[in-house]
């Protein structure tokens, strides 16, 4: 009997132990009991941290899709799989069954396939949070397409740069999307990035605001009347585990960005076991994660985990706070919501309305309450607890990666005891462990620094697309042998983990990965910038806000600052999107360099967070007096 539904804690401690124990044969025990597979695998695991390379279940065939929707039909066929909870109130929500979803993905898989779309070719999804969001990825993985989704805020230079990256041919996107009280143009953007992207022969546009949009002949086609045409049946096709099943892009510190590469068999098993165990789902469970599908958490929790254990995932189109902040509570009370999944910064930007806003609504349908994407502050978790959970739903703050695919180290709930901001312990059969600055793995208790992962677990990436040396430069070049997550973390006395923040250059805005490079490239284009550094300070509601240092070209440039910042905010947003806009603009004679010239990005980050108590050693810098007219002059 294998162990995929821990009960207990001390069942948690044997499971655990097995798993690190004999790794191959624990995931070979729950892959075998839980999933459909066409073939079985030759071999478990195979892996080499110094090439990088690792392979699970090699030799095994399957589909994951089928995993996701044909197995449950026997069983679950009018069960709601999707429930779509549209952005206005006054819409009715959408249930769409296991049964409805199987055909709905078939026939856009046929649709793909008619579009000449074959197994291993880059499908670039920039859809907004609608069913046919979830309904492409599975459609992509029923032909053995790799979907690439784009989240649908990002602007038109950063579609264009994930799509070339990954050599799209075809991109399906909507007319628009809805965002509370707005609209957005989506397929303007794409028009716009396109121009950029010679590759793309097709368009694929699902109606959602009915808006007046321009087609290119040729190239752009509805959706629908494709969909209406097609047939409901399309045969899964055969997948080797190691196949790719999607690529997701994430900030990297410098260059552009890294489209993770995770591939089938292990990310399957691995997601659909953490959901199982991290959010304790029961059969006629509502489970809600407030994320977006073009983000990890919602590629391995909205769509895949969920769906691989046949449940019931609540997909919500708007924003939290429209027609008002009590929206989220408002979904809770009407879907009677079980488990509920978003990120701190969400949780303090509800905290700030005051709890009239929570107390309209019944919340006494939840059960386990969800944080993910950055740390969350003690004040949050109090106010999760004892104004959304009522001190009855434990927090389970996990933590995790694009790259790691799935929860690493989190709570079960009602199995692992909370601790207000601590991850607490690894999740089954994930090996973390803390190293110095030089290398030296620290065992034991109470110590501090960087958080590694020592042994393979099923859902980590493969690899960066295109880039296999940048992969193993960025995670497995750091400390020999072990996979470096860029955050910092300590252990306390008894064992529990607590993730204090990325070591590196980037920086978690509202749970969104920023790299800094990027932005500061943005800022470099405006014309009477000479030079500028990002660093990150403290905020009350996004948790970390951007602070950049300018440098003009001309010095004495009589323009109106107010407006120099207006263009700059305004680049970042065509470059990258809105989420990289700068809070705050401090132009400056000079920035702190060192004597070969690197910027002294630690001392301005002290700066910005307004601590400056100890700057270190500051008389070795090539311009040491530039620090002091920084620190009187900063915002
Ligand atoms: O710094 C950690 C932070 O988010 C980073 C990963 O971001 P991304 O790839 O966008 O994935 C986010 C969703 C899985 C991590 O390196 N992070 C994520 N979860 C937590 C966290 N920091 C503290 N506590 C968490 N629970």
């Amino acid at each position: 009997m294998s162990n995929y539904h821990i009960k207990h804690l001390e069942e948690y401690y044997q499971v655990y132990r097995k798993s690190v124990n004999n790794p191959e044969r624990f995931w070979e025990e729950i892959a075998e009991e839980h999933f459909l597979w066409r073939k079985k695998w030759d071999k478990v695991l195979e892996w080499d941290f110094k090439k990088p390379e690792v392979k699970w279940f090699q030799g095994a065939e399957l589909n994951i899709s089928e995993n996701c929707i044909d197995r449950h039909l026997a069983t679950r066929a009018n069960k709601t799989a999707i429930l779509f909870e549209p952005n206005n109130p006054d819409d009715d929500a959408e249930h769409i069954t296991y049964k409805q979803l199987y055909h709905r993905v078939n026939q856009f898989a046929n649709v793909l396939k008619a579009q000449g779309v074959k197994k291993g070719d880059r499908v670039c999804i920039y859809v907004p949070m609608i069913p046919e969001l979830a309904i492409a990825t599975l459609a992509c993985a029923r032909i053995g397409a790799i979907h690439s989704v784009v989240f649908a805020g990002f602007s038109a230079t950063a579609l264009a740069t994930r799509i070339n990256d990954s050599d799209c041919k075809i991109v399906i996107t909507s007319d628009g999307s809805y965002r509370g009280a707005k609209t957005i143009d989506l397929k303007g953007i794409v028009d716009e990035a396109l121009e950029r992207c010679e590759g793309v022969e097709t368009v694929l546009v699902a109606k959602r605001i009915h808006s007046n949009i321009t087609m290119k002949v040729g190239r752009d086609k509805w959706l629908q009347p494709l969909l209406d045409v097609a047939s409901n049946q399309c045969e899964a096709e055969v997948m080797q585990a190691e196949d790719p099943l999607f690529i997701l892009y994430t900030s990297g510190s410098t260059g552009k960005p890294k489209g993770m590469v995770h591939t089938t068999a292990g990310y399957m098993v691995y997601t659909a076991y953490t959901f199982k165990n991290a959010f304790q789902y029961r059969e006629n469970d509502v489970y809600w994660c407030t994320a977006d599908i073009g983000w990890i958490t919602g590629h391995s929790y909205i769509v895949y985990g969920p769906l691989c254990n046949g449940a019931t995932t609540v997909m919500f189109e708007g924003v939290p706070s429209y027609p008002d902040y009590g929206r989220f509570w408002d979904i809770v009370d009407k879907h009677k919501v079980n488990q509920f999944y978003t990120a701190p910064t969400a949780i303090r930007a509800l905290a700030k309305q005051g709890v009239e806003m929570v107390e309209k609504y019944d919340l006494s349908s939840l059960k386990v309450l969800g944080s993910v994407g950055e740390p969350i502050n003690e004040e949050a978790w109090h106010w999760y607890n004892e104004n959304i959970g009522k001190k009855k739903s434990p927090i389970i703050d996990s933590w995790w990666q694009t790259e790691t695919g799935g929860i690493m180290i989190t709570p079960i709930p009602y199995v692992t005891p909370t601790k207000p901001t601590y991850a607490t312990l690894p999740f089954i059969g994930v090996q973390p462990c803390i190293m110095d600055e030089h290398g030296k793995e620290l065992k034991g208790n109470q110590v501090e620094g960087r958080l590694c992962i020592k042994f393979p677990w099923p859902s980590i990436a493969r690899t960066i697309w295109g880039n296999h040396q940048r992969y193993k430069e960025t995670y497995f070049s750091t400390f020999e042998n072990m996979y470096f997550t860029g955050d910092g973390a300590l252990r306390d006395e008894v064992g529990y983990y607590r993730i204090t923040g990325r070591v590196d250059d980037v920086i978690i805005v509202s749970g969104h990965n920023l790299g800094t490079a990027p932005i500061e490239d943005a800022i470099n284009e405006h014309p009477a910038v000479a030079e500028s550094a990002i660093v990150g300070f403290p905020h009350d509601v996004k948790g970390s806000a951007l602070y950049g240092y300018v440098t003009l070209k001309d010095s004495g440039e009589s323009r109106n600052q107010e407006n120099l910042r207006k263009e700059i905010n305004q680049l970042i947003s065509d470059r990258i999107g809105p989420i990289a806009k700068l809070n705050k603009i401090q132009f400056t004679d000079g920035l702190p360099k060192t004597r070969s010239g690197k910027i002294m990005r630690r001392i301005l980050r002290k700066i910005a967070e307004k601590d400056t108590s100890n700057l270190g050693d500051i008389s070795t810098l090539l311009n040491p007096e530039c620090v002091q007219d920084i620190m009187d002059n900063v915002l």
